[in-house]
């Protein structure tokens, strides 16, 4: 079944932003009295500077294979936006070791993930090493896919500002959120360009879509047990999942499973899902960005 013909050619130009953020003043439990859905928000810091810093290798890989050169652009605009926001997580990870909150054991299993299984595997002939590359494109498609869904979501999560959510990390969120609304389509129109099949779109999110899920529910009760103000005593469940995002701390379980199957529909593309103005609008108000342009 043919996929989606890609939007490539529109004037998107990515744009790297070199934020930088303050957490010197970062609670430990940054939506006050709220560490679980703190927590699994946190999650995103434990497995996005491993991840994205994957991302940036493989479409690294992929360039020699790209014969459009606006695509080309693209994918180096994305390359660009990737590496500064795993770089953005890491401060966050940094942060919360002073804390006394140890992420490194987790974040260990995460990057032997992503270097050892994930990873560029060596000695392949030409042919397996392009399959090797496009399969990995795939996965980074439907993991972006999410990453975009979740964006949005950050975008458009008053209840975050009701419950007095700290204003830096807020902007963190919003900031990335943006740009991965910004350049939701790239990883897709890569896909596509690279192989238009069907399949291959079904396996990446196949495969990303159940891993990511394993991982944010080991991360998030790793986090909830190496705590040291909580030290084990919270244990996280769906149902308490449902009840922190009608609240709208998280987003909902439900919408994200459906945004997930949408992946799957023969018509799909990713400038279906979210808003680029609004993308962009946030970005032109971010305090981080604006302080990035004006540096
Ligand atoms: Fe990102
Ligand atoms: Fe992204």
């Amino acid at each position: 079944m043919p996929a989606t013909a890609p939007e490539v050619h529109t004037d998107l130009v990515l744009e790297p932003r070199d934020v930088k953020f303050d957490w010197s003043r970062l609670p430990l439990h940054w939506i006050p009295d709220e560490p679980v859905a703190t927590h699994t928000i946190n999650v995103l810091h434990l497995l996005l500077p491993e991840g994205e810093r994957w991302f940036t290798e493989v479409f690294k890989d992929a360039l020699p294979l790209i014969t459009d050169e606006q695509l080309r652009e693209e994918v180096l605009g994305f390359i660009g936006q990737e590496a500064i926001h795993a770089e953005a997580h890491q401060e966050v990870l940094d942060h919360l070791l002073g804390q006394g909150l140890d992420p490194r054991p987790y974040v260990r299993q995460i990057a032997w993930l992503f270097q050892r299984i994930l990873g560029e595997k060596p000695r392949l002939s030409p042919r397996k090493r392009r399959e090797n590359v496009i399969e990995r494109v795939a996965f980074v498609a439907a993991i972006e896919h999410f990453t975009a869904f979740l964006g949005n979501w950050a975008l458009n999560s008053p209840g975050l500002d009701r419950a007095d959510a700290d204003p830096t990390m807020l902007d963190l969120l919003r900031w990335h959120g943006a740009e991965e609304v910004e350049h939701r389509s790239v990883a897709y129109d890569l896909l596509v360009h690279l192989d238009s099949g069907y399949g291959r779109r079904v396996r990446g999110m196949l495969v990303g879509g159940p891993l990511l899920v394993h991982l944010w529910v080991r991360g998030l009760r790793y986090l909830l047990a190496a705590d040291p103000e909580l030290r084990g005593t919270l244990r996280p469940s769906w149902r308490q999942a449902w009840e922190i995002s009608r609240r709208g701390l998280l987003p909902d379980p439900v919408q994200s499973l459906r945004s997930g199957l949408r992946y799957l529909r023969p018509g799909y593309h990713p400038t279906q899902e979210g808003d680029s103005g609004q993308a962009l609008a946030y970005l032109a108000a971010s305090p981080a960005a604006r302080a990035a342009a004006a540096r």
